[in-house]
């Protein structure tokens, strides 16, 4: 075995590690049944998404404050798939698993008051999307 050859096993078995961390890092979906937007959702993206994205001003034209809003996505696309959370824009980003950390929401630090969200939170997010995004 040449050096040369363990190195590259070596950059092999990390780079495969680091492509599987990203997928593990989400969070699991919550067991919850029955997850809405207007009883689970929303309370979690007034209070850490709504300050910069609703509004005339709502950056990149997300507006997180109505069912609408989030589902109609931002000046890009869509950020939600209704029926599957692991491909949902939204839950990468809110997970911090994408690889541009400016896409990793909210900011930190923001002077909005807006936290970073638990697993538990991300969790509820998956599970709502999961179950249709009602
Ligand atoms: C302190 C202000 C602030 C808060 C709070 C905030 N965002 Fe953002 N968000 C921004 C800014 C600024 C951008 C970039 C706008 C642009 O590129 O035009 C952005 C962009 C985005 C994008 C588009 C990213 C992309 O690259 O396409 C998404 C999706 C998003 N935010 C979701 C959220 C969600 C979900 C929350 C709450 C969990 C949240 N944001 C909280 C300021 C904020």
């Amino acid at each position: 075995m040449t050096l040369t050859k363990i190195t590259f096993a070596a950059l092999a078995a990390a780079f495969s590690f680091n492509l599987a961390a990203t997928a593990a890092d989400l969070p699991p979906a919550a067991t919850k049944t029955g997850v809405t937007y207007a009883t689970d959702i929303k309370p979690i993206f007034d209070a850490n998404c709504a300050k910069c994205h609703s509004g005339d001003r709502a950056k990149a034209k997300l507006h997180m404050d109505t069912l609408e809003g989030v589902l109609k996505g931002t000046k890009m696309g869509k950020i939600v798939n209704a029926g599957d959370s692991a491909n949902s824009f939204i839950v990468k980003s809110i997970a911090h698993a994408t690889s541009e950390k400016d896409e990793w929401m909210p900011p930190t630090p923001n002077k909005a008051g807006a936290k970073t969200l638990t697993p538990e939170e991300i969790g509820l997010v998956r599970a709502w999307i999961d179950q249709g995004a009602k």
